[in-house]
């Protein structure tokens, strides 16, 4: 039987919402690091530092064996990039940070792409349909409607633009467990999937890339790039479902 999905009480959302806020601000802080010249490493060493100073800790950190503190996936990688010392960024590279912090035993999880100097016409509209894909995914949660509105809308926006939604990594709910159920796949059909109540808590977190939805996993076990080597880019929030709308719990204040 697959997992239950929980509805998390009004404190355990004020726990969220902490952990959400923590993690909105660390990715804050990190996006001043994004210059050319800057190793991966040094932004991931940066998080790490900063996260236990605030009283948090790295959920990603040996998480099933993942060996470093955040994701840093640069142009064709889709996501869990591994931060390391000779990545180096350079001019034109789009990177996206994603950052979980764990506060008081709950999670907070966001990212979002950044351009490193000025991107090329392609990565500047890319990043800008998914920002606005996470936003219309957003705006389809409400209680009531249904998982996969919020597929829907995204796939619409991001194929009506020329792009596609990657197929083999979802949004998924999360509390004081990194991932559980409900899944959220970025694709879908409106009225589809289950009905979105009052205390869901999910992150939602379309990669939509410039070519193929298909990804290939590198030798490492983790990162994720697209088949075809062209761009991707990811932004998410962590959400929570409200009594008649929808709150981000990722938001810096
Ligand atoms: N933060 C990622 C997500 O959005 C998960 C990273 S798992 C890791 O769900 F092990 F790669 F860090
Ligand atoms: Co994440
Ligand atoms: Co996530």
């Amino acid at each position: 039987m697959a997992e239950q999905i929980c509805l998390l009480s009004r404190r355990e959302i004020d726990k969220m919402r902490q952990a959400g806020r923590l993690a909105a601000q660390l990715l804050d802080h990190l996006a001043t690091m994004v210059k050319p010249g800057v190793s991966t490493l040094e932004i991931n060493d940066e998080a790490e530092r900063w996260t236990q100073a605030h009283g948090a800790k790295s959920a990603p950190l040996g998480y099933h064996n993942f060996p470093k503190s955040i994701c840093t996936s640069i142009n064709e990688v889709i996501c869990h990039g591994i931060p390391n010392a000779k990545q180096i960024l350079k001019e034109g590279d789009i990177i996206n940070i994603d950052v979980t912090p764990i506060l008081d035993g709950y999670h907070g999880d966001t990212s979002k792409t950044f351009f490193v100097g000025n991107p090329s016409p392609t990565a500047k509209k890319l990043v800008e349909v998914t920002e606005e894909c996470l936003r219309r995914g957003i705006a389809a949660v409400k209680p009531g409607n249904r998982i996969g509105d919020i597929g829907a809308a995204i796939q619409e926006y991001a194929e009506a633009n020329g792009f596609s939604v990657v197929r083999d990594f979802v949004g998924h709910g999360i509390s004081h467990i990194f991932h559980t159920a409900p899944q959220i796949p970025h694709y879908g059909t409106k009225g589809k999937g289950k009905r979105l109540k009052p205390g869901m808590v999910f992150t939602i977190e379309p990669m939509i890339n410039e070519g193929t939805w298909e990804a290939v996993v590198l030798e490492d076990g983790w990162t994720a790039v697209t088949k075809d080597g062209k761009l991707s880019a990811q932004f998410e929030h962590t959400i929570a479902v409200t009594k008649d709308s929808v709150e981000i719990l990722t938001l810096p204040d």
